[in-house]
């Protein structure tokens, strides 16, 4: 949401100012601390981010933050890096940014990403570390209470042994219809697949299925044909082509699905895939990171690491020194095939964009980097689903892991 609470305040009075419009964002890193940033607009279109509170020291490693669209409420998985648990916390937002800790409860070690599914009654967590999923039912306080754990085991190292040494979901997302929790398992090179049982929110273990050994899935989107707003849940719920598209971190790899429902089943069909770079040969040490699909449900986006490809001018404008930057990558959606078209390789701002976030509109993207400890603001051609240029940035202490929209 926008407000603008300086102009309505000042705006009483007669007085000018230049803020016109205004939106917080939240930033999570491992220096332990929940950043609250603003992001204002000036009458001329300039962007200034500012850091407006900070929550400090709540956690050890927060990794990943979630927040519903139009409720007051983030929620934060702690990896628990340093300690034996891991934790997941619910915050109370606020108008000037501030956060209010609703909940807590430690869990099992190594929660990375969230998601909330059910109808906004309960969470699902990806613990890589603990090699587990957890799902939470939500309270009416935006608390939280435990429902079940699932820990998964490997009887061998997968193909990559350093990486693959035990089962390691990296994120949990909801199928458009709501039915389903889909898990990529980075260390057993698997889509884990759980059904949704509406009435108690319990999740059971459905068919998983095996991406390419040593691929080492990491995240993923889900995209409908014909659905022109992926909040859309009317038109998501109709089964129209359904597509899943993985980021593999391990293989550098772009996949596209196409998804079928069955009996409490998915099944997963390929039928693409590309290196993260589209265009260009994958760089050695390149770790893909992100993946998500624009609002208008016409672009798959992702973010790849450790591989510096362009130079930026310094965000300094007194100091010449060119700052290294991985990239972010935009791709058109077939949706009558799930096929993608490689658009554009941008610089992402800085070193490891482990993370980042589109506005509602589009416009807007926040992206997290993590080496960096920096959040950048650039914008995005929501017509040609291009990266554009950069109009903001704030540093923040830590390796940043995560930054999401207050809308
Ligand atoms: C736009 O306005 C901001 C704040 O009012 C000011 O700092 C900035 O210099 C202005 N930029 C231009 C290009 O006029
Ligand atoms: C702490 O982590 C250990 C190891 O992952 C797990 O067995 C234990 O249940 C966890 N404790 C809590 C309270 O989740
Ligand atoms: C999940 O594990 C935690 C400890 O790790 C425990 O407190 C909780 O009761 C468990 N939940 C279920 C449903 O087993
Ligand atoms: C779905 O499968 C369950 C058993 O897993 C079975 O009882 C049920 O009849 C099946 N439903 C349909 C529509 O096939
Ligand atoms: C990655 O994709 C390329 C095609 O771009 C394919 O040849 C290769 O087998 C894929 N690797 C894995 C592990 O999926
Ligand atoms: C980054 O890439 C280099 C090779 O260019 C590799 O040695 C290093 O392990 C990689 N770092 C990470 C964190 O992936
Ligand atoms: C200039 O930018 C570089 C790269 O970000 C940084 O390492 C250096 O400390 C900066 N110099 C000054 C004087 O701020
Ligand atoms: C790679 O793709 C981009 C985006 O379509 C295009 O601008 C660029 O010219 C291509 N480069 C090569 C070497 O084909």
């Amino acid at each position: 949401m926008y407000y603008s609470p300086l102009r309505l305040a000042l705006g009483g009075l007669g007085l000018v100012t230049s803020s016109a419009l205004a939106t917080n964002l939240y930033v999570s890193s491992y220096s332990g601390d929940i950043t609250s940033l603003r992001l204002s607009q000036s009458d001329n279109g300039s962007y200034a981010l500012a850091v407006v509170a900070t929550n400090r020291g709540s956690a050890p490693s927060p990794a990943w933050l979630e927040k519903e669209p139009g409720k007051g409420v983030v929620y934060c998985m702690d990896e628990g890096l340093p300690v034996p648990n891991g934790s997941i916390s619910s915050y109370r937002t606020s108008p000037c940014g501030e956060l209010t800790l609703i909940d807590r409860h430690t869990t099992i070690s190594g929660p990375v990403s969230s998601v909330v599914y059910n109808k906004g009654k309960a969470m699902a967590a990806a613990h890589y570390g603990g090699s587990a999923v957890t799902t939470w039912n939500i309270l009416p306080t935006g608390g939280l209470s435990p429902l079940q754990n699932f820990t998964f085991k490997l009887s061998a190292p997968g193909t990559n042994p350093g990486r693959q040494d035990a089962p390691h979901p990296h994120e949990a997302i909801v199928d458009p219809t709501d039915s389903f929790i889909i898990v990529p398992d980075l260390g057993a090179d698997l889509l884990r697949v759980f059904s949704i049982d509406p009435a108690t929110s319990a999740l059971t273990p459905s068919k998983s299925f095996s991406t390419p050994p040593g691929s080492g899935p990491r995240h993923g989107a889900f995209s409908v044909s014909g659905c022109a707003d992926i909040k859309n849940q009317e038109c998501l719920a109709s089964k129209a082509d359904t597509y899943f598209f993985v980021v593999s971190e391990i293989s550098n790899n772009v996949t596209s699905y196409k998804v079928t429902y069955g009996n409490k089943t998915l099944d997963f069909t390929e039928v693409f895939t590309t290196g993260i770079y589209g265009n260009q040969t994958t760089p050695v040490g390149a770790a893909a990171g992100e993946a998500l699909i624009s609002p208008d449900n016409k672009f798959l986006l992702t973010s790849s690491r450790n591989a510096t490809l362009f130079s930026i001018p310094n965000f300094d404008s007194t100091n010449s020194t060119k700052i290294p930057s991985d990239t972010l990558q935009s791709w058109s959606i077939d949706h009558t095939t799930g096929k993608l078209s490689f658009r554009q390789s941008a610089p992402a701002g800085g070193s490891f964009p482990r993370q980042f976030s589109v506005n509602q509109k589009g416009t807007l993207v926040a992206v997290g980097l993590q080496l960096s400890s920096r959040v950048v603001i650039m914008e995005r051609n929501p017509s040609d689903g291009t990266f554009g240029k950069f109009v903001a940035e704030v540093g923040v202490t830590g390796d940043v892991t995560s930054v999401i929209w207050d809308e």
